[in-house]
């Protein structure tokens, strides 16, 4: 829409990867080329949330910081079009956090799946110890996330499925302070669903490729070598089933997510790409392909990152630019929240 506002934020927990790629950076990329007047555009690095979970070393937190806003910049977002930023530049964040949290329910914050996903806690957990291990931080990080939407007042919100849950409580929120207050400050987001399927790790099918993994092999990273690219390809798990090469997620995970990878990659149907690769004879042609179209897909990405690992000072000037404009619009939308709320 015309005068949509357009929001998503990623963590900077690791260097960026082929399911980042995919599933957030290419869709921005995307609504930035197809970017009309009115419509407004940004991406942060969520520097916030990234210390819920273990505190990075202070140098290398530095770093990631900056290699998540050169990786964005890499996979071709303009910041001519999109205003790049850090969570932390912008205090409004915070502060709407704690405005929101005197609307969220604690039940329903216990009742979301990934604080305990990422603390370990199963379910058979009694909720009191449960809660005695967990972070208040770690704990409320879906209402810092509400918040980081509805401060600008977002209209759309790019994620990938594993986000549902969190837009839910965001849309939950803003519908509660409107009510209260008898207002429409918050307009209620959308979320825009990435197109393609969770990528997979290619070492353990039973996890997602994550920026956090411990084993390089099992992900694809941006700035990966064509070498490095094929070595973990080749390596990847699949089956010893001589069969052809058939999409079935739940039987032959390893090689419907190589699918899924080309089929993602190149926007075609899976159908299109199972048709298409029983011209292979075995795993080894498969996966020389598989290499071919994620080296070429990430060929100006992976040139990019290292150019502007090289230009810190145009990092900052781009960095500087968007925490401007996003500062812009977040203090006019505070001053309009605490008004509504006669403070
Ligand atoms: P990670 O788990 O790698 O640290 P984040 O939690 O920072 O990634 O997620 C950033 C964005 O990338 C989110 O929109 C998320 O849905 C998407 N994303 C993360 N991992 C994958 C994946 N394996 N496949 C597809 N999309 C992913
Ligand atoms: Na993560």
């Amino acid at each position: 829409p015309k005068d949509a506002t357009i929001f998503s934020m990623i963590q900077p927990t690791g260097r960026f990867h082929l399911g980042n790629y995919l599933g957030a950076a290419r869709v921005w990329r995307d609504l930035c080329d197809i970017k009309q007047d009115g419509q407004r555009l940004l991406f942060g690095v969520a520097d916030l949330h990234a210390i819920t979970i273990s505190k990075p070393q202070v140098e290398q937190f530095r770093q990631l910081r900056m290699e998540a806003i050169a990786s964005i910049l890499s996979c071709g977002i303009d910041p001519s079009k999109a205003s790049v930023m850090h969570q932390s530049s912008i205090p409004q964040h915070s502060q709407l956090h704690w405005l929101l949290s005197t609307f969220a329910n604690m039940g329903y914050l216990n009742r979301m799946t990934q604080w305990k996903a990422k603390s370990n806690i199963r379910d058979s957990d009694s909720d009191s110890a449960s809660l005695g291990k967990v972070k208040l931080g770690l704990f409320s990080y879906p209402v810092l996330q509400a918040a980081d939407i509805l401060i600008y007042k977002s209209t759309h919100v790019p994620v990938g499925d594993d986000q549902s849950q969190h837009l839910e409580l965001t849309r939950h929120l803003a519908e509660q302070f409107n009510n209260f207050y008898n207002t429409t400050v918050f307009p209620i987001p959308t979320t825009i669903l990435a197109p393609t399927k969770k990528i997979l790790s290619l070492t353990c099918t039973a996890k997602k490729m994550s920026k956090s993994d411990s084993n390089q092999d099992s992900v694809i990273y941006l700035n990966d070598e064509p070498e490095t690219i094929g070595r973990k390809v080749r390596k990847a798990v699949t089956d010893s089933t001589t069969d052809r090469f058939h999409y079935d997620p739940v039987n032959r995970p390893g090689v419907s997510n190589l699918i899924n990878i080309v089929s993602g990659v190149l926007r075609s149907p899976v159908e299109d790409i199972e048709r298409d690769i029983q011209r292979f004879n075995n795993f080894q042609d498969l996966k020389s392909y598989v290499t071919e179209v994620i080296v070429e897909e990430l060929r100006e990405p992976r040139t990019l990152f290292k150019r502007y690992m090289s230009e810190p000072g145009y990092l900052e000037k781009v960095v500087g630019k968007g925490t401007e404009e996003a500062a812009a619009i977040a203090e006019k939308n505070i001053k309009e929240v605490m008004e509504v709320m006669g403070l």
